[in-house]
C-alpha cells in the first residue's frame, strides 16, 4: 500500500493512470484556465469517492462523460492544501475504470506557476509562464492524485499566444485565426505528477546533439548551445554505466533568472537556471546531474518524500560516476569534497540533532521544502560510495546499480524496498560473503540517525590541496599590517571548483581583516567575476566580515537571481551582517515579485517576515 503524509488523496483505494490536459494559458489573467480528465481505476472493491489534491485552485464543475458529479472542496490543509471530494456515478468494483473531468482555472496564489511580466524576461518583450511542481505544487496546477507514489500518462493540449513546451514529447501544433495556437503534448511513459511542467514565452530551439535540443528566449541561444555541447556525451555515459535512455529526447530548457533551482528533472525537458552560462562549461555538472535523474528518480521513483534520497542521494552519485568516467576520478573525488561541505553546512543550519539532517526524516505534518536541504544529497551519495568500498569497489557495486535500475524502472519505492533488494541481489550474484559485508552495516545510525554521517569516508585530495595551502597562506598574513606575497597568479590555474573551494575554506576561519580582503579583490578581482558559483562565494566570505563595500553587490545579485541556492544564503548572511537586515529585508520586499512564488515563500520565512 503506497503510503504519503503529504498527499490527502485516497491513494489506497483507487489510482490514476492517465490524465489529459486541456488547458488556454491567459497572460492578460495570469491564470491557465480548462479542464483535466482522470482516468480512474479502483484498486479495492466498492469505492464510490475519489479524493484529489488541489491547493488554491478554482473547481468550476466536475462530470462524468456529461454527468454532472457532486463535489466539495474541503477546507484547506496548511500545508497539504484544499481536498477535493468527488463522488463517483455509482461504486466502482475492484480493478474497474471510470473518467473523471474537471473544470478548473488557477488562481493568483497557485505556487507551481510564475508569470512573468515582459520586463522580467531577457528579451523584454513578451511575457513568460513557467511551472515547478517538485515537491507538492502540482496540485496547485491541477487537481491530481498528488503523490510521487502515482505514476500516470499524460497528453496536453496547450492553447497559448507564445510557444508553449512541456514535459513530454510534442505532437503537433494547431494554429487559430486569433493568433494562438494549440500545442499538442504526449508523455507516454508513466511518470509522477512533480514531473508533469509547462513553460510558455518567447522561445527557440537550436539542435545540440542526436536526440537534444535547446530552448531559449533567442538572446541567449548562441551561449546555451555552446555550454551545453557535452550533454550526448554525458547522456551516453550514463547509458555504458546503467541502462539504454528511455525517454526518446533530452532537450534542455534555459529559463529566465528567477526559476528557483539549478536544474529540475522534467523528463524529455531539462528546466535549467541561466546562471549556469559562466562562458566556460564550468558548471555544467548540473546537466550531468539531470540526466542522472533519468533513472534515478524518473524511473526508479521515491514513494513519497520521506525517502527522497533514493531520488537524489542516488542521483549525485552516479552524477559522480558520470563526472570521474569523463574527467578523471580527481574530479568526482573533488566534487564529493565539496559535496562534504554543503553536508557539514545543511547539519549546522538545523543544528545536529534536528529531525530533517536524517537520511529518511519522518514528514508527518511537513512541508516538504522546509525539509529540504543537502542532506538527502549528500548522505545518501555518502551512504553509497561507503557501501561501495566496503563491499568490494565498482566491480561488485556498478552491477548492482543496473540492476537497481532495471528491478525497478517504472516503480515507486522506499528505503526498505532498497535495501531488501540490495541484500538479495549480493547474494545472489555474489554470495553470503557480501551479506555478512552487508549485516555489518549500522544501518540504524546511517538511515534513522541525525547528524553528519556515522563513517567518514576518505577523498582524493589532489585537487583540494592547492586551496588549502593559498587557504593557509592568507590566514598565517591576518596580523601583518599590508599583505604581501600574493598575485594574481596564485589562483590563475585554478578552475573555478578550486577558486569556489579556496573562498569556502577562507569563510571557515576567522573573518580577515578589510584591507586583506582590499587586497585579496585587487589581485584576484573577485567581484567582478561572472561566474555565480564564485560569486556567490565571494559575497559570502565578505558578509562574513561585515565588509560593507560588498552590499551593494550583494543586493544587486540576490535581486536578480532567483536560484534559491543562491538568493537565499545570500539574504541570510547579509540580514545577520552589521547594519545588513533592513537592507536585506528592503531588498526582498522590493523585488518580491521577482522571485517565483515558492522561493518568495522560503525567503520569506529565512528573514523572519513570514512563519
Ligand atoms: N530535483 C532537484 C530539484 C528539486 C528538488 C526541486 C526538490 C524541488 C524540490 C534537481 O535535480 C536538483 O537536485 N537540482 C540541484 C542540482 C545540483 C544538485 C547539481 C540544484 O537545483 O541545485
Ligand atoms: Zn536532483
Amino acid at each position: 500500500m503506497p503510503y504519503d503524509p503529504t498527499s490527502q488523496s485516497n491513494l489506497d483505494e483507487i489510482r490514476t493512470n492517465h490524465i489529459h490536459l486541456a488547458l488556454t494559458v491567459d497572460f492578460a489573467a495570469k491564470a491557465l484556465t480548462g479542464s483535466v480528465e482522470l482516468e480512474l481505476e479502483a484498486i479495492t472493491s466498492n469505492v464510490s469517492k475519489v479524493v484529489l489534491d488541489t491547493s488554491y485552485i478554482d473547481v468550476r464543475s466536475v462530470s462524468t462523460q456529461g454527468h454532472v458529479l457532486k463535489f466539495n472542496l474541503e477546507k484547506r490543509h496548511e500545508k497539504y492544501g484544499s481536498a477535493l471530494s468527488i463522488e463517483l456515478a455509482k461504486p466502482l468494483a475492484k480493478n474497474e475504470s471510470t473518467k473523471v473531468t474537471i473544470e478548473y482555472a488557477t488562481t493568483q496564489e497557485c505556487t507551481a506557476c510564475q508569470w512573468l511580466e515582459p520586463s522580467q524576461t531577457v528579451g523584454k518583450k513578451h511575457p513568460y509562464l513557467f511551472t515547478q511542481c517538485q515537491a507538492i505544487h502540482a496540485r496547485s496546477l491541477l487537481p491530481c492524485q498528488d503523490s510521487p507514489s502515482m505514476k500516470l500518462t499524460y497528453t496536453a493540449d496547450i492553447t497559448a499566444p507564445l510557444r508553449a513546451v512541456m514535459s513530454a514529447v510534442p505532437k503537433g501544433e494547431d494554429k487559430h485565426k486569433n493568433g494562438t495556437t494549440t500545442f499538442k503534448f504526449e508523455q507516454c511513459q508513466r511518470v509522477p505528477s512533480y514531473l508533469i511542467a509547462l513553460a510558455v514565452g518567447n522561445l527557440e530551439s537550436r539542435e545540440i546533439g542526436p536526440r537534444s535540443t535547446v530552448w531559449t528566449e533567442p538572446e541567449v541561444m548562441e551561449a546555451a548551445a555552446w555550454e551545453f555541447v557535452d550533454t550526448e556525451n554525458f547522456i551516453r555515459t550514463g547509458e555504458e554505466l546503467l541502462t539504454p535512455y528511455d525517454w526518446g529526447r533530452y532537450d534542455l530548457l534555459v529559463l529566465p533568472a528567477s526559476f528557483p533551482y539549478g536544474g529540475m528533472e522534467n523528463p524529455c525537458l531539462t528546466f535549467v537556471t541561466p546562471s549556469l552560462l559562466a562562458g566556460d562549461r564550468s558548471l555544467v555538472d548540473v546537466v550531468a546531474h539531470e540526466i542522472a535523474h533519468s533513472w534515478m528518480g524518473n524511473l526508479v521513483t521515491t514513494e513519497n518524500w520521506e525517502h527522497f534520497w533514493l531520488n537524489e542521494g542516488f542521483t549525485v552519485f552516479v552524477e559522480r560516476k558520470i563526472l570521474g568516467r569523463m574527467k578523471g576520478k580527481e574530479h568526482s573525488e573533488f566534487s564529493a569534497i565539496l559535496g562534504y561541505k554543503a553536508l557539514q553546512e545543511s547539519v549546522d543550519l538545523y543544528g545536529k540533532e534536528h529531525p530533517f539532517t536524517a537520511l529518511r526524516p519522518c514528514l508527518r505534518g511537513e512541508d516538504p521544502d522546509d525539509a529540504f536541504s543537502r542532506v538527502p544529497y549528500e548522505k545518501g551519495f555518502n551512504l553509497l560510495y561507503y557501501l561501495e568500498k566496503h563491499l568490494g569497489g565498482p566491480e561488485v557495486f556498478e552491477p548492482y546499480l543496473r540492476a537497481h535500475v532495471q528491478e525497478f524502472a517504472g516503480r515507486s519505492i522506499n528505503t526498505d524496498d532498497w535495501k531488501a533488494f540490495l541484500y538479495s541481489f549480493m547474494e545472489k550474484t555474489f554470495g553470503q560473503e557480501k551479506v555478512d559485508l552487508l549485516n555489518k552495516v549500522d544501518w540504524d545510525t546511517w538511515l534513522v540517525g541525525t547528524g553528519m554521517p556515522p563513517f567518514d569516508n576518505r577523498f582524493d585530495d589532489t585537487l583540494a590541496k592547492a586551496c588549502t595551502c593559498l587557504c593557509k597562506k592568507w590566514d598565517s598574513s591576518r596580523h601583518d599590517t599590508h599583505p604581501s606575497g600574493f598575485a594574481p597568479e596564485d589562483i590563475a590555474k585554478f578552475s573555478s571548483t578550486q577558486t569556489v573551494v579556496f573562498l569556502e575554506k577562507m569563510s571557515e576561519l576567522e573573518p580577515l581583516p578589510h584591507k586583506h580582503l582590499d587586497e585579496m579583490d585587487r589581485l584576484y578581482r573577485l567581484t567582478t567575476v561572472r561566474n555565480s558559483e564564485i560569486r556567490l562565494r565571494w559575497h559570502l566570505l565578505c558578509l562574513k566580515a561585515d565588509y560593507e563595500k560588498i552590499y551593494p553587490e550583494v543586493t544587486a545579485f540576490a535581486s536578480s537571481m532567483g536560484r534559491m541556492k543562491m538568493a537565499r544564503p545570500l539574504l541570510r548572511s547579509l540580514y545577520k551582517a552589521k547594519n545588513g537586515a533592513d537592507l536585506a529585508r528592503e531588498t526582498f520586499l522590493t523585488h518580491k515579485s521577482f522571485y517565483h512564488p515558492i522561493a518568495a515563500a522560503m525567503i520569506a520565512k529565512d528573514l523572519g517576515l513570514a512563519k
